[in-house]
């Protein structure tokens, strides 16, 4: 495996690996990796000859009050855990490797970026889309990974991808939750012991209003119902719990076949976010 701290370096690995007909799967992350991110390799690993991952903590998506100084980082740990799951390549930039120039050029994200956690973070999904825009270029991969934990997330790179015509494909791997069902996330380490022991409610909340909504197909009931579970097993406040149609991200109607069910949840000071996506014919996709 290799670790590359510069574009020089990417550029003449992936084009040595084009140059011999390799196919390219890319896992961005932020670093201090957990078994979610080990899970996007894995898959990657699987379906491509060469895996890139890259090891960024983007400065871009962080408001001015988030915790982009005090996100966790661990390159050694990082790079360790990764070798286990077949990654080939690192590529762990510095900020100003990314962004040595600021030329006022910006994408912005769409109608899907003004609800859910774009309400709360206004800009946040900007960011992602220009580090993920300058990343594909950069790694020009065949197949992207991304979680159904950030399930926004991968709805707005998706309409970028289409819209904009990226020469790739997105791959969406479930989400990778701890045995009390707590979605593994690397903010998970801010928890307090207690904190801790209330957070497996809020998958707890979402699996009741899932269950809810097949029985009943009622979106207000789910909702409260989650609302309400969440409020009673935790000292957090809600940020947001919504039913909506995904990946489109629009209110529910007759002809909706998948819904996001999404919720950010604050534990303490810890915001976690977490969600279920389901068909209402019944089978769920993944909860
Ligand atoms: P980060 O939060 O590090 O997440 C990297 C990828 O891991 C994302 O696609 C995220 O959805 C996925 N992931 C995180 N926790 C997961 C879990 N429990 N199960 C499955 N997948 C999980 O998301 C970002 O970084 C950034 O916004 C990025 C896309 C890298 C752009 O900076």
């Amino acid at each position: 495996m290799k670790v590359v701290h510069t574009i020089a370096e990417l550029k003449e690995l992936v084009s040595a690996a084009k140059i011999a007909g390799k196919s390219i799967g890319f896992v961005p992350t932020m670093g201090y990796l957990h078994e979610g991110h080990l899970a996007l390799a894995t898959n990657a690993s699987r379906e491509n000859d060469i895996v890139v991952m890259s090891i960024f903590v983007n400065p871009t998506q962080f408001g001015p009050t988030e915790d982009f100084s005090s996100y966790p980082r661990d390159l050694p740990h990082d790079t360790a855990l990764a070798e286990t799951v077949g990654v080939d390549i690192i590529f762990a930039p510095s900020v100003e490797e990314m962004y040595p120039t600021d030329g006022g050029i910006y994408i912005r994200a769409g109608r899907q970026a003004e609800i859910l956690c774009g309400a709360t973070r206004p800009g946040h999904f900007d960011g992602v889309l220009q580090v993920v825009a300058k990343l594909f270029n950069l790694v020009q991969p065949n197949y992207a990974y991304f979680g159904q934990k950030d399930a926004q997330q991968v709805a707005i790179i998706q309409t970028m991808v289409r819209d904009y015509n990226f020469p790739l494909e997105l791959r969406i791997v479930p989400i990778v939750r701890e045995e009390d069902g707590l979605a593994k996330s690397s903010r998970n380490v801010y928890l307090s012991a207690q904190d801790r022991t209330e957070a497996p409610a809020i998958h707890a909340a979402l699996r009741l209003a899932h269950d809810q909504m097949l029985k009943t197909g009622n979106v207000g009931q789910a909702v409260a119902i989650a609302s309400a579970y969440i409020e009673e097993h935790t000292s957090g406040s809600i940020d947001y719990l919504q039913l909506l149609s995904y990946p489109d991200l629009s209110a529910i109607n007759d002809k909706t076949e998948q819904v996001l069910l999404a919720t950010a949840v604050y534990i303490g000071k810890t915001r976690l976010i977490d969600n279920v996506i389901f068909s209402l014919k019944g089978e769920k996709a993944y909860v």
